[in-house]
């Protein structure tokens, strides 16, 4: 018992197939699919055009390579990866972005418009802003450290979005791991796969509103981190609601496992995160991620391409768009 205390002490730190696929898209079928040589043709510029912004974005502020791929997640959960979330509301539509995950809380829309801009640049009318998305989110990725991967891409934009489906198909911070199971697995991604995928939690921040419970209320929190996390987060509900903390409490700018140490350690910032380490069925996958950054990567990859099939529009629906905030 002394010896694991010790050792964990020690861990935790203390106090502190391109001809069939052309004939799909000239057959104008829905049942393309997407692949990761679309834009080889008619826009091999656009992967240096989302590059540079991005790493532009990234170098005024780090966190924007995270807010980056949270976007990518929130677009994808709700009528699948179509850019659904980027569309705003006007008088007479309801996007997404009012909807409780996203209010207040996602951000990254002008680094949208940015590289959107710079992409019609190069190939006018040819890229989505799903796939716009999509290749952003991994050079974030990238950019802070983490794996990278061969895009998927042909997706096309949404003419609609959800504001219910934005309310009911993306977790709230207060799930359990059953919840936070089934949310994932309605969208075709398993239990593996939702925890590989919270590791993107190795960047960027929250408001205390989303870690608020968990730090006052719940037990199975580190004391001090606990307590750490209370000092910039008030009590009572109103004032602090947006003060912000890492969701990684050391390295929230650096993409790697250090999400998983945190949780054997007991010092997640979310009630979510801490369920993913709790004495259930992920307790193993998650100290498989803290042995092996690489084992990690690879699951983050997988789950990061799944992710990105869901729902694509292909072929001829959906649209083109102009402008990734409203439909043509
Ligand atoms: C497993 C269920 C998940 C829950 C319950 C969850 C919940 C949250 C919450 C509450 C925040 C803080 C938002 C705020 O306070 O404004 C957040 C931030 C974030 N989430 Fe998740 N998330 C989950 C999965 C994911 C996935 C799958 C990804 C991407 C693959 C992701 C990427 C991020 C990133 C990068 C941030 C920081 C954004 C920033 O700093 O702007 N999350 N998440
Ligand atoms: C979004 O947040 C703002 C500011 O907190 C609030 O005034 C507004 O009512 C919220 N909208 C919805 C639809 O919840
Ligand atoms: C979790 O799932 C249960 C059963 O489906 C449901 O009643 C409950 O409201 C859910 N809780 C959250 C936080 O999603
Ligand atoms: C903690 O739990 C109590 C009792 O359920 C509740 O009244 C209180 O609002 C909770 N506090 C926070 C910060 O969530």
């Amino acid at each position: 018992m002394a010896t694991r205390a010790a050792t964990s002490a020690a861990r935790c730190g203390s106090g502190a197939a391109v001809l069939l696929m052309l004939l799909a898209v000239l057959a104008g079928t829905s049942s393309a699919q997407l692949s990761t040589g679309f834009y080889s043709y008619s826009c091999p510029g656009v992967y240096d055009a989302v590059k540079s912004v991005m790493q532009a974005a990234i170098a005024r502020e780090q966190r924007m390579g995270a807010s980056i791929l949270r976007l990518f997640f929130h677009d994808c959960f709700v009528q699948g990866c179509d850019a659904s979330l980027l569309l705003d509301d006007t008088a007479s539509f309801q996007g997404e972005k009012m909807a409780t995950p996203n209010n207040g809380s996602v951000r990254g829309f002008e680094v949208i418009d940015a590289i959107k801009s710079a992409v019609e640049k190069v190939c006018p009318g040819v890229v989505s802003c799903a796939d716009i998305l999509a290749i952003a989110a991994r050079d974030g990725v990238v950019s802070l450290g983490g794996p990278s991967w061969d895009v998927k891409v042909g997706r096309r934009d949404s003419t609609t979005a959800s504001f219910s489906g934005a309310n009911n198909n993306i977790p709230p911070p207060t799930s359990g791991l059953a919840n936070l199971t089934s949310l994932f697995a309605a969208q075709g991604l398993s239990q593996k796969d939702m925890v590989a995928l919270s590791g993107a939690h190795t960047i960027g921040l929250a408001r205390c509103t989303n870690f608020r419970a968990h730090v006052y209320n719940d037990t199975n929190i580190d004391g001090a981190f606990a307590r750490t996390r209370q000092s910039g987060c008030p009590r009572t509900s109103g004032s602090g609601d947006n003060n912000l903390a890492p969701l990684d409490l050391q390295t929230p700018t650096v993409f790697e496992n250090n999400y998983y140490k945190n949780l054997v350690c007991k010092k997640g910032l979310l009630h979510s995160d801490q369920e993913l380490f709790n004495g259930g069925s992920t307790d193993a996958q998650v100290q498989s991620y803290v042995s092996s950054q690489s084992a990690f990567s690879a699951d983050f990859v997988t789950g990061m391409i799944k992710m990105g099939d869901i729902m694509p529009l292909t072929g001829s629906n959906g649209e083109i768009r102009k402008n990734c905030r409203r439909i043509n």
